[in-house]
């Protein structure tokens, strides 16, 4: 009997747990748009978010000193060293989401794959009107619907 009230109270607990960090005011996704046109902003961040290192960087790899390269080597897709954040801002008319995803790990480089944002965002987004900020796994994600355009 016992067992069974302890796993009530954990199911009890789990929307809480897997949806906290909802603020409290400002924009809302339902002024950015449609059910689909949010699926579509969540996509196109999840996938900037685990695309590689900017074109840019990785000319500096191939044209810089070779000190650089033989102690780098290229990011691979969705791979966070420690403690980066990347950004992706979506718009939709007058309307703005900026996504972020953040590694929370200290000293190791992570990967992260489209399909965990994706699931992640979409918790955060069906709980929270307002956006949120909130740890799913090892990264820290944000969502943020702004007026205006990015
Ligand atoms: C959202 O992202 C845009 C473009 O990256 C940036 O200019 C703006 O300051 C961000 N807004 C907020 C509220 O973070």
């Amino acid at each position: 009997m016992q067992f069974t009230t302890a796993l009530y109270a954990v199911l009890a607990a789990l929307p809480i747990v897997s949806a906290n960090g909802c603020y409290g005011s400002g924009d809302t996704f339902a002024e950015y748009g449609t059910s689909d046109e949010l699926a579509t902003a969540r996509e196109e961040a999840c996938a900037a978010l685990v695309s590689t290192i900017p074109k840019h960087t990785e000319l500096m790899l191939n044209l810089g000193e070779p000190r650089f390269n033989q102690q780098s080597r290229k990011l691979q897709a969705g791979e966070y060293p420690a403690g980066q954040t990347k950004n992706y801002c979506a718009s939709n008319g007058q309307a703005s989401i900026n996504f972020s995803a953040t590694s929370n790990s200290g000293s190791t480089t992570l990967t992260l794959t489209a399909d965990d944002c994706v699931s992640a965002m979409i918790i955060e987004m069906e709980a929270c009107s307002h956006g949120s900020v909130q740890s799913h796994g090892s990264f820290t994600y944000k969502d943020d619907p702004n007026a205006g355009s990015c």
